[in-house]
């Protein structure tokens, strides 16, 4: 079964389904769960200089890869370059020293990685974006680097600083995206859409893990859960029913699992049939009221969350 994929604006393709180790027991055991995602069939890894395990995911895509008889290098691998553990306020990456940061991970990875994102827009010293993305760039030049360039937790204001100066735009947006997240994103996803630019959704299950009680969606997704496991005869739950919404919105899930059999489901997922039309316009309707952030430490800095309730 042929892994459900996505164009990028620089014409490769991402798988849309992606295994993060950014948290919870996936990032302590990146090792071993990562062997677990490509065995159940994922194809696209997420890791980050700030997980602290980008060679612990590049080991684990070598041995899976051999284990499985899957060509070397085939399954798809996302870095970011990090602020310290991830925290906007720690330090950032001086556009001296990105370079080398940017072979360091190479090296841990063992390998190129598919796509790189800036992990956040304050890694970049400050009014510095334009130069540190330059340096991508010609590190892609000369073919150090080969991976797709993107980024992640970008604002419109971060956007309007770099697009009108680079060469290669960003190929995608890496932001906490759900439907309860989507009145707040609406100016940064309406520039993202005007140059082709995808989202990859990071928490995407937010609405129903860490939503006090799911909200409006819930019961939908219920339901959606409940057709599809008669049709399918596979046991579908709502989490899974989310992810397929997901991909009919044509965003990348970025989701994490240390557990096995919930690692399985994100794969099954990959197998399942499309939301109906009416359904994905239900859940988005819905989401729309709501405003709902289980991340705000970056997306929420200069740009205001919009003031509608938390629940309905
Ligand atoms: N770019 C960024 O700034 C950024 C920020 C945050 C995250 N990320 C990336 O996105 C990945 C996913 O982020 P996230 O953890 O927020 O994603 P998520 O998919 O919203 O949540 C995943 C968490 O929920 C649990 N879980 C997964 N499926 C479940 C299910 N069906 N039922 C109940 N619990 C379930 C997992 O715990 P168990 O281990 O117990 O299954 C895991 O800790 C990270 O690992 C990282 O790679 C990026």
């Amino acid at each position: 079964m042929p892994v459900p994929s996505i164009k990028l604006n620089d014409s490769t393709s991402i798988p849309l389904i992606a295994w993060g180790n950014g948290t919870g027991d996936a990032k302590k055991t990146a090792y071993e769960s990562g062997q677990v995602a490509v065995k159940a069939g994922i194809r696209h890894i997420d890791t980050a200089q700030g997980y602290d395990n980008e060679k612990e995911a590049g080991e684990s895509l070598v041995k899976a890869e051999k284990d499985n008889g899957i060509a070397p290098n085939s399954v798809y691998l996302t870095t970011k370059i990090s602020t310290e553990g991830g925290d906007p306020n720690a330090k950032g990456v001086a556009l001296e020293d990105l370079r080398q940061n940017v072979l360091d991970s190479i090296e841990r990875l063992g390998r190129q990685p598919n796509l790189i994102l800036i992990h956040n827009p304050f890694v970049p010293p400050k009014g510095k974006l334009v130069e540190f993305w330059r340096i991508l760039e010609e590190m892609k030049d000369k073919g150090e680097l080969t991976a797709s360039l993107g980024v992640s937790n970008f604002r419109p204001q971060d956007f309007n600083e770099l697009l009108p100066h680079c060469k290669v735009k960003p190929a995608v947006n890496q932001i906490e995206w759900h439907p309860y997240v989507l009145t707040h994103l609406q100016p940064v996803l309406d520039i993202m859409a005007e140059h082709n630019i995808v989202v990859e959704s990071y928490g995407p299950l937010s609405p129903l893990l860490r939503h006090p009680t799911g909200g409006p969606i819930k019961p939908v997704l219920e339901r959606i859960a409940a057709r599809l496991s008669k049709e399918t005869g596979k046991d579908v739950d709502a989490a899974m029913a989310l992810l397929l919404w997901t991909r009919a919105k044509g965003v990348v899930a970025v989701t994490a699992s240390g557990n096995s059999d919930r690692i399985h489901k994100l794969a099954l997922t990959q197998e399942l049939p499309d939301l109906t039309a009416e359904e994905v316009s239900e859940i988005e309707q819905l989401g729309r009221k709501i405003h709902f952030r289980a991340y705000d430490e970056h997306m929420c800095v200069d740009f205001p969350a919009p003031s509608l309730p938390k629940d309905l």
